[in-house]
């Protein structure tokens, strides 16, 4: 298993003049992982077409196989998963999640009723963050599962479950997947409350498998004993990785870039209504849905005048947690500033980011004030090249890399590889489009 935190390639960004051209993003992380898991557990082959190639999802799909699943992939990036109809297989050795959370919790929820021992280990972060959040509700359920003071490894012993009524302490798409993973195959009826509305990738994943849900804006309810069935799919464009580039357009006046096939899901897109709060200028051409996704052709074009500022609080913080450390990142370049708050989340991702963004921006010159819950990042400032540290973090490498696009110097980013966990294409991309 690669650890990210022991820095081995650097990557020099230049400072460019803008940026324009077309992006194609490869498949959403979140969906590939749903459908990974999910896929593994159905009946029939799953195709998929534009899956994610970042690391995460791809522990996803090689955990799927150790469990007894299928999967080819095909030359033009196609994967085909072959499920096992619902009995997985206990591997003798440990199920290896990476960097993953997501493939951690989702895990969680599906392996907790199947029968057999599971361990399920990830690298030095995953080690790291909080495995409390699943066990509480799959334990309420009947689940049998032992956490090393609060982290991984976990050892999950099968058990059949049973529904729970569960509402989510903190707002979280990955604890009600795993949820609604362990309530599909518990006995009775299983109901998710969450107070702030988080991406719906699970539910609409679930019902594309087959699955039948109630669905209403702060609950869903799954029926224990339902069979899923094979689908095929293209996955929309990743728009946590657009965010990068959405950002990069924000930045140069004149500049303006295409996104084509890109993931529009309602509970991810509130990133587009903070770029238009910034000034950018948006169009959304050919909307479709393909199970119960949406995607469409943006263009973002920047503020004439250079980015106003913002304020991103309540729930908005949670809807785009992914996106706050590069929307930090570019705050200097605003007129007035972005303020964050209600963002504790930040703390215990793939790395404390609120730290680590504040670390990096002051290495490049910015002032920056750091909260318990986030960030106040004043605007008007000018930025200078620095080496930035990324500790492994896959987001905060992608985010100075486009700070570093307007500072008056060169940056230097090690472990830049990080980049990989979740968009291997990053640095070609960014180049593609840069104007030098
Ligand atoms: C994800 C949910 C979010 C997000 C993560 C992916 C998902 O985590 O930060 O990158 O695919 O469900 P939480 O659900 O823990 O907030």
């Amino acid at each position: 298993m690669h650890d990210f935190t022991q820095p081995v390639q650097t990557h020099l960004i230049t400072p460019a003049r803008g940026v324009g051209g077309s992006v194609q993003l490869p498949g959403d992380k979140s969906i590939s992982h749903r459908y990974a898991l999910l896929s593994a557990i159905a009946e029939g082959t799953t195709r998929l077409t534009n899956f994610s190639t970042g690391a995460d999802p791809w522990s996803s799909l090689g955990c799927s196989e150790a469990l007894g699943a299928t999967v080819v992939k095909h030359g033009d990036g196609t994967v085909e998963v072959t499920g096992t109809g619902g009995v997985l297989r206990a591997p003798s050795a440990a199920l290896d999640c990476g960097n993953s959370g997501s493939t951690m919790r989702m895990l969680s929820g599906l392996l907790a009723p199947q029968a057999g021992t599971f361990t399920l280990v990830g690298d030095l972060s995953l080690t790291r963050r909080p495995m409390e959040r699943v066990r509480t509700p799959l334990s309420a359920m009947g689940a049998e599962i032992s956490l090393i003071d609060g982290h991984a490894p976990m050892v999950i012993t099968g058990k059949p479950l049973h529904g729970t009524d569960y509402t989510t302490p903190t707002p979280s798409a990955q604890v009600k997947t795993a949820v609604l993973f362990a309530g599909l195959q518990a006995e009775g009826v299983t109901t998710l409350r969450e107070a702030v509305r988080t991406r719906d990738h699970s539910e609409l994943a679930l019902q594309a498998f087959g699955a039948e849900l109630d669905r209403s804006l702060s609950s869903v309810t799954i029926r224990g004993g339902q069979k899923l069935s094979a689908i095929e799919a293209t996955i929309p464009g990743d728009l946590s990785s657009a965010a990068f580039f959405l950002c990069a357009t924000l930045l140069f006046p004149g500049s303006s870039l295409i996104f084509d096939l890109l993931s529009m899901n309602p509970t991810r897109a509130a990133l587009l209504d903070v770029c238009t709060s910034l000034g950018g200028r948006l169009s959304v051409l050919n909307l479709e849905e393909q199970h119960g996704e949406l995607v469409g052709t943006v263009q973002m074009h920047a503020p004439e005048g250079g980015m106003g500022g913002t304020v991103i609080s309540g729930a908005l913080s949670a809807q785009i947690i992914d996106e706050l450390p590069v929307l930090a990142a570019i705050a200097p370049y605003t007129r007035t500033g972005i303020r964050i708050r209600d963002a504790k989340e930040l703390r215990v991702k793939e790395s404390d980011r609120i730290a680590l963004v504040a670390q990096n921006l002051r290495a490049m010159g910015a002032r920056v004030d750091e909260f318990e819950d986030g960030l106040d990042v004043p605007g008007g400032q000018t930025l200078h090249g620095a080496e930035i540290h990324p500790n492994g973090d896959h987001r905060i490498a992608m985010a100075f890399s486009i700070a570093a696009l307007r500072a008056k110097s060169d940056t230097l980013i090690r472990g830049a590889e990080a980049a990989a966990v979740s968009f291997p294409e990053f640095f070609t991309m960014l180049d593609a489009v840069a104007v030098r």
